[in-house]
C-alpha cells in the first residue's frame, strides 16, 4: 500500500472524519519463519495413485534415515481413535492418513518426523508402500453410474453425496414449456484452486502445562480449537490457536487438513515441536480446490425479453471427501442467489454432488460459498439469452433488474435483497466506458470481419453469513465478534473474532473504532488471529467480516459511548441527559463552548470516574439480521486474433456497490486483487485431471498465476448504496471482483466470437481453445 497521501485515498461516504490511515499494523512473522529449541520437521508420504488398495507399509528403512526420529501411519492414527477427521461440513468424514485404500493422487498416506526439513523429506522418500491399482472415476458423470464404489465406509452405498434443492419445481417447469423463447446450455466452471502465496503450514508442541500451543495458517483459528478440542479430546481451554500473517487464505485456509492433526500427534507422541510447511506441489494437489461444478442452466424469456423462469440443475464433482466446508444448512452453498439482479416469478436450482477419485475441497475461494459459480451461470445465461434474442446484452439487463424501489426484494429462491440500485451503476459503468461509441467501432470492426467483444456482467452477490437462524458450522453459529479497551490517553485495541490474511483489518477495524469514537486510527491497534485473547468468531471467509465482525466493532464502541456519555456528564457538570454527542465530541445540549473530547473522557475514566465503574471497554456479539448484498456492473473489452486466437482485454471496468466504505483505498486493492483472480481464471487456470485421474497442474509452471505482463489494466468507480441493516451501512467487498468478473470476461470473448455462430466455451479460454472455435466456425462455413 502507497503511503503517499493523494485524493484517492479520501475517506469514504461513513468515515468522514478521520483521513488517510496511513499505517498497517501487523506482528509481521509467518508460521515458517518459527523456530523452537529441539523442534522437529515433518514430512508427509503422498499416493502415487488416485485411486489404490494399500497392501502393506514398510518404515524400516525410513527409520534408518539419519535424524529421523517417527513415523506414523493411517493405522497407527485410527488405533488412537483418530484416523478419521469431520470435515467442516458435517456431512462427512475424512481419512487423516491413508486406512486400507488411497482415494486421490498425492492422499496423505504416512508422516515421519526428523531432525531437519532435508531428514524428514529423506525420510518419506524411503518409507515402501506397496499399492495395488483400482478403478479410477475421474469424473461425476462417471461417478453417477455406481459401477466404482468410492466410498464403501459410508452407510449410503453410493457415489452420490447429496441432492439439494430450492425453488418452485413444477410452476418453473410449466413457466419454461410455456415461454415463447427458451435457452438453455451445459456451462462447467472448472476445477481452480486458490493458490495462495504462502502454503498452509503449522507449528505444533505443548507446553511445560500441558497445554497445546499451535501456530497455524487459519482463517477461522476459533473454529479449528473447537473443532480440535471435539476431535482429539484435548479440552478447549488447554488449546491455544495462534494464526500469524497467513500470505493469503482466499478460502485455501478454512479447513482443518490432514497435516495439521499429524503435525498435533507427531508432537504429543515424540513430546518436541514439530513444524509442517506444505510444499508448493503439496497446496496444489491436496488442500481445498474451488468450484467443478457442471451446469445446465435454462432460462425462459418472452418475445421482447422479459425472463419468465430460470431453471439450473448442476452436476458437482466434490473429489473423495465432502470437504466442501459449508455452513451445513446449506450443502450447495448460497448457490440460491442464482437469480441475481433479476426479477424471475419462478426458479428452481437443485444440485447433485459426486465422489470421484480427487482431492476434496469445494472450498470458497474468494466466494461465498458457492455464489461464484452462481453468478457465472446467471450472467453467461444471460448474455445466451441476449444472444438468442438479437437484444443488446444491457438492454435486456436493464428489462429485467431488481428495480431500486422493489428493495427489500424477496428472491424467487428465498432471498430478501437488502439495497441496491442495479440501473445506476450499469448507467454509470457504460457511460465511462463509452459504450456507444464502442458498439459503433465494433459494427465497423465487424464489417471489416475483425473479431472485437464487449462483455457485461451486471451481478448480484450475497455476503456476511450469517444470521445465526440459518447459519452454522458444525453447530456453531455464524455471528461474529469485538472487544474494545480504551486506555487512558484514549489510544486503545479492538480484537475480533476474523482474521484478516491481507484485506487491510487492521487499518479499517481502527478506523471504524476511530469514527465511532472520534479517537485517532493510528492509535488504535487491531488483532486477530489468538484465541487466548480475542473473542469468539467464525473467521474471516466468504467477505463476511465487514457485514459481521465490521458490525460488532460499530456496535461495541456505541456501547462505549454510551458509558462515555456518563463520565462526560460528571466532567462537564450537567446530568446525562443533558449531553449529546455532536461533531466527535460530547457537548452539553445547546451550549457548544462546553464540550469534552473522548481522550478526556478515557482519562477520567482511570481517573476522575466519579461514581461510574471504573474503564473504558466493551464486547459486542453481532448475530446479523440479514445478509447484505454487494453488486456491480464489470465491462470487458476484448480484441481476438482471427489468426492465432489470442485475446486481448483492452479495457476492463469494475463498477461495484459495497455499501458504505470504510475506506477507499482498501477497496480498490481489493477490487484489483480479485480481478486479477478473475482473469486468471477466465484465461489460465483449471485443476486438470486425465482419465487415470492423475493431476496435471502441479506446480506454478502448469498451474498459471498471472504476472503484470499478461493482467490488463483495471479501472474502477462506484455507486453507495448502504446496507439498510448494517449499523454503518456497509457491505462486504473481498470477493466480488472474483465473483463478478469471470463472466465479463467469457461474454466479451463469446461477443467477438459470435459473428461466427460461436455460442460458448468454458473456461479457461485459452489462446488454443479459441483458436479452434475458429477453425471449427470457418469449417462449417465451407
Ligand atoms: O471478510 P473479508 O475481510 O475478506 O472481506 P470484506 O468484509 O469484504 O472486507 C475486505 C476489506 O475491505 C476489509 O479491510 C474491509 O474493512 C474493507 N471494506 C471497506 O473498506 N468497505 C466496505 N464497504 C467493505 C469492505
Amino acid at each position: 500500500m502507497s503511503t503517499q497521501a493523494t485524493d484517492r485515498h479520501a475517506v469514504g461516504v461513513a468515515m468522514k472524519r478521520k483521513e488517510d490511515p496511513r499505517f498497517i499494523q501487523g506482528k509481521g512473522h509467518y508460521v515458517d519463519d518459527l523456530t523452537f529449541p529441539g523442534m522437529l520437521y515433518m514430512a508427509l508420504v503422498r499416493s502415487p495413485y488416485p485411486h489404490a488398495e494399500i497392501k502393506n507399509i514398510d518404515i524400516a528403512d525410513a527409520m534408518k534415515v539419519p535424524g529421523v526420529k517417527a513415523v506414523i501411519t493411517g493405522k497407527d492414527l485410527d488405533a488412537a481413535g483418530l484416523g478419521w477427521l469431520p470435515t467442516f461440513h458435517g456431512f462427512d468424514k475424512q481419512m487423516v492418513l491413508a486406512i486400507g485404500k488411497v482415494l486421490y493422487q498425492y492422499q496423505e498416506v504416512a508422516a515421519v518426523f526428523a531432525e531437519s526439513r532435508e531428514a524428514a523429506a529423506d525420510g518419506a522418500e524411503t518409507v515402501q508402500v506397496d499399492y495395488a491399482p483400482l478403478p479410477v472415476v475421474a469424473d461425476p458423470f462417471t461417478s453417477k453410474t455406481d459401477k466404482v464404489l468410492l466410498r464403501p465406509d459410508r452407510e449410503q452405498k453410493t457415489n452420490h453425496i447429496f441432492h439439494w434443492e430450492v425453488g418452485d419445481k413444477d410452476a418453473t417447469a410449466r413457466a419454461l414449456a410455456s415461454s415463447p423463447r427458451r435457452i438453455k446450455e451445459r456451462l462447467w466452471f472448472q476445477r481452480c484452486h486458490p493458490a495462495p502465496l504462502e502454503p498452509c503450514g503449522c507449528v505444533a508442541y505443548f507446553d511445560t502445562m500441558g497445554r497445546l500451543q499451535f501456530h497455524v495458517t487459519s482463517q477461522a483459528p476459533h473454529v479449528y480449537r473447537t473443532a480440535l478440542a471435539l476431535v482429539t479430546g484435548i479440552p478447549e481451554d488447554k488449546i491455544h490457536v495462534i494464526s500469524p500473517d497467513l500470505g493469503g487464505g482466499f478460502g485455501n485456509k478454512v479447513p482443518v487438513y490432514p497435516g495439521y492433526v499429524c503435525a498435533i500427534v507427531g508432537a504429543l507422541k515424540i513430546g518436541r515441536p514439530v513444524k509442517w510447511i506444505e510444499t508448493r506441489t503439496e497446496n496444489l494437489t491436496s488442500t481445498g480446490f474451488a468450484r467443478d461444478y457442471h451446469m445446465d442452466v435454462e432460462i425462459g424469456a418472452t418475445e421482447d425479453g422479459r425472463v419468465t423462469a430460470l431453471h439450473v440443475a448442476t452436476t458437482a464433482d466434490h473429489g473423495a471427501f465432502d470437504a466442501a466446508a459449508d455452513p451445513s444448512k446449506y450443502p450447495a452453498g448460497i448457490f440460491g442467489i442464482v437469480t441475481g439482479s433479476y426479477a424471475f416469478p419462478v426458479a428452481h436450482a437443485e444440485v447433485d454432488a459426486y465422489f470421484t477419485n480427487k482431492a476434496p475441497g469445494g472450498i470458497a475461494y474468494r466466494c461465498s460459498f458457492r455464489v461464484t459459480e452462481a453468478s457465472y451461470a446467471i450472467e453467461r445465461g444471460m448474455d445466451i439469452l441476449a444472444d438468442e434474442l438479437g437484444m443488446d446484452a444491457a438492454e435486456l439487463r436493464s428489462k429485467n433488474f431488481v428495480k431500486k424501489e422493489q428493495f427489500p426484494y424477496p428472491s424467487a429462491l428465498g432471498f430478501t435483497y437488502d439495497s441496491g440500485d442495479y440501473q445506476k451503476t450499469l448507467n454509470l459503468a457504460l457511460e465511462k466506458i463509452g459504450y456507444k461509441q464502442l458498439l459503433e467501432e465494433q459494427a465497423e470492426k465487424r464489417a471489416r470481419g475483425e473479431l472485437m467483444g464487449i462483455g457485461i456482467s451486471t451481478f448480484t452477490e450475497v455476503v456476511g453469513a450469517g444470521p445465526s437462524k440459518h447459519f452454522d458450522i458444525l453447530g456453531i453459529k455464524m455471528f461474529d465478534s469485538a472487544e474494545i479497551r480504551i486506555h487512558p490517553t484514549g489510544a486503545g485495541i479492538v480484537r475480533t473474532g476474523t482474521k484478516s490474511q491481507g484485506q487491510g483489518h487492521e487499518t479499517t477495524w481502527a478506523q471504524i473504532v476511530a469514527e465511532e469514537l472520534g479517537l485517532d486510527p493510528q492509535t488504535i491497534m487491531v488483532e486477530e488471529g489468538d484465541t487466548d485473547t480475542a473473542p469468539y468468531g467464525l473467521g474471516t471467509y466468504a467477505s463476511r467480516s465487514t457485514p459481521t465482525a465490521g458490525a460488532a466493532i460499530a456496535m461495541a464502541a456505541r456501547r462505549i459511548r454510551e458509558k462515555a456519555r456518563k463520565i462526560a456528564a460528571h466532567l462537564l457538570e450537567v446530568g446525562e441527559a443533558d449531553v449529546e454527542w455532536k461533531d466527535y465530541k460530547f457537548q452539553v445540549k445547546g451550549v457548544p463552548s462546553k464540550t469534552v473530547t473522548m481522550k478526556d473522557v478515557a482519562f477520567a475514566a482511570y481517573t476522575n470516574m466519579a461514581q461510574n465503574e471504573p474503564g473504558l471497554e466493551a464486547t459486542f456479539y453481532y448475530d446479523p439480521p440479514n445478509m447484505t448484498y454487494p453488486n456491480g456492473t464489470y465491462v470487458a473489452v476484448v480484441d481476438v486474433d482471427r489468426e492465432t486466437g489470442e485475446v486481448k482485454v483492452r479495457r476492463f471496468l469494475a463498477v461495484d456497490d459495497c455499501g458504505t466504505i470504510i475506506n477507499p483505498l482498501v477497496v480498490e486493492g481489493q477490487i484489483h486483487g480479485g480481478l486479477t483472480e478473475g482473469f486468471a481464471i477466465a484465461f489460465m487456470q483449471e485443476i486438470q485431471y486425465d482419465a487415470e485421474g492423475n493431476n496435471l497442474n502441479t506446480n506454478f509452471t502448469d498451474y498459471l498465476l498471472p504476472t503484470s505482463l499478461e493482467t490488463p489494466h483495471w479501472e474502477t468507480d462506484k455507486t453507495v448504496t448502504p446496507s439498510p441493516h448494517h449499523p454503518i451501512g456497509a457491505k462486504g467487498v473481498g470477493e466480488s471482483p472474483n465473483v463478478g468478473s469471470p463472466a465479463a470476461f467469457v461474454n466479451a470473448v463469446i461477443d467477438a466470437l459470435s459473428p461466427l455462430g460461436v455460442r460458448h466455451i468454458d473456461m479457461p479460454i485459452t489462446r488454443d481453445k479459441v483458436w479452434r472455435a475458429i477453425q471449427e466456425a470457418e469449417q462449417r462455413k465451407k
